[in-house]
């Protein structure tokens, strides 16, 4: 899977996707991620990417040209599967988008900053408009390394035991049962019995009613569906 990241401001993007379970993904081949710099495709001596927006009001935004020129530059190699643009007014995204994503194969993500880029652009080139929460960034970068992250980690191969990513909140709409590790007692606390019993059909009874009781508790809007 290839994630193809178009930013004003790509030093943001560097560190949160070169460590962990991203850096071993793309260590093992099973990911690329490219970071395309929208300055280079800007214009004139000091590559200018944005202007004032007509009608007044403020604050900057991307111009559709620069962010064209790169689009067909990256194009070049291969087309992309999915286009998406990160912004506060896109669907929400969700674990089931982060799954139909990561059956895709060649992704570009476009990020916004200032006070977005030209609509006109978004009409003809955007597949897909993403916002990862009702609140606003300063742009979609760190939106984009949410998605790289989540749709990583559920390609197969990316985690060591491929189960555990089936385990994750969110994957059978339930939030993920509590945990435990060792020592068996900390402060006073003890770790569940069940979960020393070795009895894995009562361990699994025990997570399944668990993870529905805290989703019950902390998301009940996931269990009317
Ligand atoms: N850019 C700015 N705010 C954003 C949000 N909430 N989601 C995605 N991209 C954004």
């Amino acid at each position: 899977m290839k994630f193809t990241i178009l930013s004003s401001v790509p030093n943001l993007l560097e560190s949160p996707l070169s460590h962990s379970i991203l850096k071993r993904a793309k260590d093992k081949g099973i990911i690329e991620i490219n970071i395309v710099n929208i300055h280079d495709f800007g214009f004139g001596k000091y590559k200018q990417i944005d202007d004032y927006q007509y009608g007044g009001g403020a604050g900057m935004l991307i111009m559709a040209e620069p962010l064209k020129k790169a689009l067909i530059h990256l194009e070049k190699d291969s087309k992309f599967d999915e286009i998406i643009f990160l912004t506060p007014d896109g669907e929400q995204f969700k674990q089931t988008t982060a799954n139909s994503l990561s059956l895709k194969n060649n992704i570009l993500l476009v990020c916004g900053h200032y006070k977005g880029i030209d609509e006109r652009f978004r009409q003809k080139y955007i597949t897909k408009e993403i916002s990862i929460g009702d609140y606003v960034l300063s742009g979609g970068e760190l939106g984009a390394c949410i998605i790289v992250d989540a749709v990583s980690r559920i390609i197969p191969g990316v985690l060591n035991d491929e189960t555990s990513a089936l385990t994750d909140s969110f994957q059978d709409d339930l939030l993920a049962p509590p945990v435990y590790t060792r020592p068996e007692e900390w402060e006073k606390m003890k770790v569940p019995e069940v979960l020393l019993s070795g009895n894995f059909k009562k361990i699994d009874e025990w997570r399944e009613k668990k993870a529905l009781e805290r989703t019950h508790k902390r998301r009940p809007d996931l269990l009317d569906l």
